[in-house]
């Protein structure tokens, strides 16, 4: 069993709101169906979610009734996406089900408090591909969170069978400082070595991939092989579910596991 996630910046652009990528999802779906293996998918918002997202202020939990039209637009929007994600994956023949957090997922001051992976289980035996998706979530503490698509990574890798989890992104992997920048390195592997992980926290603009970075260990530190790979690039998903050797970024809990 594999894990994959497609990020929000890989199907769709990110530039703009709501631009979905559907050549990008269609070829991504006939990847993951051609390698022939036993997949759960998880899909990111892109400019599906988090352009409203932060409009509202979601990420700051309640602060006034106004922004529950936000939550649910945010909703609404990553369903839409949701739907294209499975469409393509239907007729990629994968056999889509959609497992929207927004109906089992409980959130505790902004963490995963409740997620009931069982459903996921259940649908692969009977042959199923589930999918899940960055959605709005009830928070004990704070009424709502958003619940990033890397939280619901975390949790899958608990599963047992679970082998790889892959981040498909729009970029090579974990650089050593911004990709746009002059002399930017691509790292092959990086573990929690406080050198190499305070350089790669530090620069990140956005959280993203500092976020990411915290993620992937905590799945690597459950024995689950963590990639980071470009997902734009025709063949490297494939490749990278076959177990077949692809640019990008191993993330290790060990200098040597
Ligand atoms: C965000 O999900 C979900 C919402 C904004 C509702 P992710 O955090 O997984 O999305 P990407 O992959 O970064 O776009």
């Amino acid at each position: 069993m594999q894990i994959i996630k497609l990020g929000g910046s890989l199907i769709t652009d990110k530039k703009k709101a709501k631009r979905p990528r559907k050549g990008v999802m269609e070829r991504l779906a006939n990847e993951m169906a051609a390698s022939g293996e036993k997949l759960m998918v998880v899909h990111g918002a892109g400019s599906y979610g988090h352009h409203l997202a932060k409009e509202g202020k979601l990420n700051e939990g309640f602060i006034g009734e106004w922004q529950m039209e936000y939550l649910s637009k945010v909703h609404r929007d990553m369903r839409e996406l949701n739907l294209m994600v499975m469409n393509a994956m239907i007729d990629a023949g994968l056999n889509p089900i959609s497992i929207p957090p927004s109906s089992i997922a409980v959130y505790e001051a902004g963490n995963l408090s409740h997620f009931p992976t069982q459903l996921f289980e259940m649908y692969s035996r009977m042959g199923l591909t589930p999918l899940s998706f960055g959605d709005m979530v009830p928070d004990t503490k704070r009424l709502f969170s958003i619940c990033s698509g890397d939280h619901i990574m975390r949790e899958l890798a608990g599963l047992e069978g679970v082998e790889r989890a892959i981040f498909a992104t729009d970029v090579d992997g974990i650089y050593d400082r911004p990709p746009t920048e002059k002399g930017a390195e691509l790292l092959e592997e990086i573990y929690p070595d406080k050198q190499v992980l305070t350089e790669v926290m530090y620069t990140d603009t956005t959280g993203g991939m500092a976020q990411k970075i915290a993620d992937g260990l905590a799945i690597a530190r459950k024995g689950v092989e963590v990639l980071v790979i470009n997902g734009l690039f025709e063949g490297r998903l494939e490749k990278a579910i076959k177990g077949e050797r692809v640019p990008g970024t191993r993330i290790r809990w060990k200098k040597d596991d």
